[in-house]
């Protein structure tokens, strides 16, 4: 690994409604003394979202144990396959990149409905329990939809169907390296 790798800091890989990388300074006031004093090995994050407190806070202060976790089933199997198959991962989201950067602004449209009409079917043969092959593909849909989608929101309707509309981003294709 070279020595600007090393540099790079860990941050939120999405955008997510109510994610607190604003607020991070604003709660520096706030977090106990014993985190300071390095006391504190074990962090639990219930409601882990895009997970701006937990990298802020495992970057700076000496957390042993993270135990982190929500209720959102594809973004947890997202984290999971970067964790474990990040190249695999990339593979595919390189592929996004090109397969976005090559279709006319006007057809893009086109394309996120595609992604998501994949998303949805797909949503069926996805066992959240094991980690298998299928999550890779899922993991990409997952942050390919969040980056090119309205507002990065994540909507499911009745059905368990994601219904974020295309977020018409001139320059959405950069947003997810
Ligand atoms: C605003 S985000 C958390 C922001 C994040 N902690 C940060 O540092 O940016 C809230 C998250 O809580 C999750 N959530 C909501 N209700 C939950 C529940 N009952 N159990 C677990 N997670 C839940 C949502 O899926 C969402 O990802």
């Amino acid at each position: 690994m070279g020595k600007s790798e090393y540099m790079i800091k860990a941050k939120p890989f999405i955008k997510w409604v109510g994610g607190k990388s604003q607020l991070l300074e604003q709660f520096e006031n706030y977090y106990p003394k014993e985190l300071r004093k390095g006391t504190i090995k074990n962090y639990v994050e219930p409601f882990l979202g895009g997970g701006a407190l937990f990298f802020a806070l495992s970057q700076r202060y000496k957390i042993e144990n993270a135990y982190l976790s929500d209720l959102n089933k594809d973004l947890v199997l997202t984290y999971q396959i970067i964790q474990e198959r990040p190249n695999d991962l990339l593979e595919f989201l390189e592929q996004y990149q090109k397969d976005y950067d090559q279709t006319e602004q006007e057809k893009r449209n086109d394309l996120f409905l595609e992604v998501r009409e994949q998303f949805n079917i797909q949503r069926f043969e996805i066992n959240y329990k094991n980690l298998s092959d299928n999550w890779v593909s899922r993991a990409a849909q997952f942050i390919f939809l969040n980056k090119t989608c309205f507002n990065g929101l994540f909507r499911l309707n009745s059905k368990g169907e994601f219904n974020v509309p295309y977020g018409k981003y001139k320059k959405a294709a950069k947003k997810w390296k």
